[in-house]
This record gives C-alpha cells, sequence and structure tokens, in this order.
C-alpha cells in the first residue's frame, strides 16, 4: 500500500509537465501500458502478496488505474485543443501583408495595334474574314490580275510549298475568298501574318503582319476610299493628320494609289522621319480593278469597289517609335514589357 502510494504521488508530479502529445504517449506507455506500464507491473506482483492483503491492493490498483486513466483522458483533452488553436494560429493569413505580385503577361505590342486597326475598320462597317496562311497560286496572284511574269511570283520573293500552294505573300487574297463566298454588297477586312523571301534587317522580315480590306457595291467612288482611310486612320494616329493619294500601280486595283498620311512627328514641318517631306507612306490602295470582278464572277460594269492593303509592322513601328522590325519578333521581354 505504500508503494502505491508513492506511485500515486509520483504520476501527480509528472502529469503536470507534460505539454504535448508526444510527451503524453510516453507518460501513457509508461504507466498504464498492459505490457510494461508501472500499474501492470503492481499487478503482477499481487500474487506474491499475502491472501489477506490482495483484495484491498487490487482494489487500490484498480482506482488508481480508472483514476490515472481519466487524467490521462482529460490532458489530452486539453492538450489536442491547444494544438489545434496552435495549429490554426500558425497557417491564419494575415491580410494585412503585402501581396506577391503576380507575374501576368499581357498582348504583344503588335497584336495590340492589329485589335485596334480591326476595331478602327469595324466600326465603320467592315466585316473580319479569315484567310489561310496557305494559298493557292490563284487566290493569290491569278485571280488578283498579277501577271504570270510579275516579280512578286518569283521564287526568290515567294515560299512555295509545291504543287499549287505557296505561304500567302499579301492578305489581299481576301477579295477571292470573300466575293465568293458572299453576296455584294460588302464590306470586307483580313489580317494575318504573311511571308516572303526577305533577310531580315531592321525593315525587312520574313514574315510579317498586314490588313487588307476592300468594299464592294453600287457607284463606289474614290472619295469613298479616300474617307474610310481618313476616318481609320486618323482614329489610329490622331484626329488631326492629313492622308493623300499618290498615283501608282497595283496589278489588282485601277486607278491605284499609294496613301501617305502627314507626318506625325514633325506634323509635315519636315524631320529625319518623313525624310523632309511632311509626309509617310503608310498603305497601298485602288479601286478594284475589273479582271478581279471576272475572276468571281462578279459583272464588273454592275459592280466597284475599292480595296487597300497596309502593313501592320509599319503602323506599330510608326506609332510606338521603334527603330528596327526585328524587335517585333525577338521575344525580348525588356523590349515587349514596355507596351
Ligand atoms: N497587296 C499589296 C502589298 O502587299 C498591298 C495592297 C496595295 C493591297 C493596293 C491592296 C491594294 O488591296 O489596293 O504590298
Amino acid at each position: 500500500m505504500q508503494d502505491l502510494e508513492y506511485l500515486e504521488k509520483q504520476f501527480a508530479e509528472e502529469w503536470p509537465q507534460v505539454g504535448d502529445s508526444g510527451a503524453l504517449q510516453s507518460l501513457k506507455d509508461r504507466w498504464l501500458s498492459r505490457e510494461r506500464g508501472l500499474l501492470s507491473l503492481e499487478m503482477k506482483k499481487l500474487g506474491q502478496l499475502d491472501k489477506e492483503a490482495r483484495p484491498a491492493v487490487g482494489s487500490r490498483l484498480n482506482q488508481l488505474k480508472l483514476q490515472f486513466t481519466e487524467r490521462l483522458e482529460a490532458l489530452q483533452q486539453s492538450i489536442r485543443e491547444k494544438e489545434e488553436r496552435q495549429r490554426q494560429l500558425r497557417e491564419t493569413v494575415d491580410i494585412h501583408l503585402p501581396g506577391k505580385p503576380a507575374l501576368c503577361g499581357h498582348v504583344h505590342p503588335l497584336l495590340q495595334v492589329k485589335d485596334e486597326i480591326e476595331s478602327a475598320f469595324m466600326r465603320l462597317g467592315f466585316t473580319l474574314f479569315d484567310t489561310p496562311e496557305i494559298e493557292t497560286d490563284f487566290r493569290n496572284f491569278e485571280g488578283l490580275n498579277i501577271p504570270r511574269d510579275h516579280p512578286s511570283r518569283d521564287s526568290q520573293d515567294t515560299f512555295f510549298l509545291g504543287g499549287d500552294h505557296l505561304l500567302r505573300t499579301h492578305c489581299t487574297g481576301v477579295q477571292i475568298h470573300a466575293m465568293r463566298q458572299m453576296q455584294p454588297p460588302m464590306r470586307v477586312i483580313a489580317t494575318g501574318k504573311v511571308y516572303r523571301r526577305d533577310n531580315p534587317d531592321a525593315t525587312h522580315s520574313p514574315v510579317f503582319y498586314q490588313c487588307d480590306g476592300f468594299a464592294v457595291g453600287k457607284n463606289i467612288t474614290l472619295g469613298d476610299l479616300k474617307g474610310t482611310l481618313e476616318a481609320a486612320l486618323r482614329e489610329l494616329f490622331s484626329p488631326d493628320i492629313q492622308v493623300r493619294l499618290r498615283p501608282s500601280y497595283f496589278p489588282f486595283v485601277e486607278p491605284g494609289a499609294e496613301v501617305d498620311i502627314s507626318c506625325i512627328f514633325c506634323s509635315g514641318a519636315g524631320c529625319r522621319i518623313c525624310k523632309d517631306s511632311g509626309w509617310i507612306e503608310i498603305l497601298g490602295a485602288g479601286m478594284i480593278h475589273p479582271r478581279v470582278f471576272e475572276h468571281v464572277g462578279y459583272d464588273p460594269l454592275e459592280w466597284t469597289g475599292y480595296a487597300w492593303g497596309m502593313g501592320i509592322d509599319r503602323i506599330a513601328i510608326l506609332k510606338y517609335g521603334i527603330d528596327d522590325i526585328r524587335l517585333l519578333y525577338e521575344n525580348d521581354m525588356r523590349f515587349l514589357s514596355q507596351f
């Protein structure tokens, strides 16, 4: 009985020192384990006692076992709660801390300009038409009245793919696609990549972007063309630019024109960019050639139309004052992150 009293005191000293579930498990093993627990060892000693002493010691032992078990269960409960509180505290998000900035991409400057050009013309009533980068000789050349001996048909300039196919050298083939698929009148634009066998330098790239557009209807005039281009170019650059047409030649238009805007850098006074002329050439345009209408089965006496084509890279370069077209294709983050 004295031994048991000693054990009770011992236990009373030990349990308050337990602070976490690991220490609690050790304490449990030490006192209550069936095999090696201190109480079990006492139980095993019962047989060595006098018969008269056994019941009292046995019942005292059972009492202690029950008492210790209850004590440890209560302890386990409070330790569990304490550890759960600590865990929640550890995992709480401090909403006052500044957030980590997310690395976020954005639209490439070239595609930003492409979007702007598309919206400018779509607001004027043009429909966006998607055409393939792989074209037939007919849609890229023949149907557009480009003669057999025209320099752009040279293998020096065109990526031929074998058979009748090639990588489009301009987006102008949209005229053939759209006029064959739809009934006039129509106003259509197409944008996308075009390919030419140029060696890359500050002003050339073997792949670049174009926007072509055209309108077909009755009694369409050069004045309609000029008004349309003026509205779109003023939206793209600035409301006070001037637009002028200079006679020029493209096989698929008659008459054909090169279109200039007043220099956006010097407002026409003359500078290095406009080579002191006050004007910057920006696109090619004209009235759709009767032979193009014939190729798609439209009566050129009944239908009239205008068309234009422009380089999107060139517009981007002018808008942002970029001096090398290759920057638009190199994906250098130091360059791209400025836009
Ligand atoms: N296709 C021409 C080029 O790539 C641009 C062009 C000029 C398109 C005059 C036209 C046009 O529709 O009328 O240089």
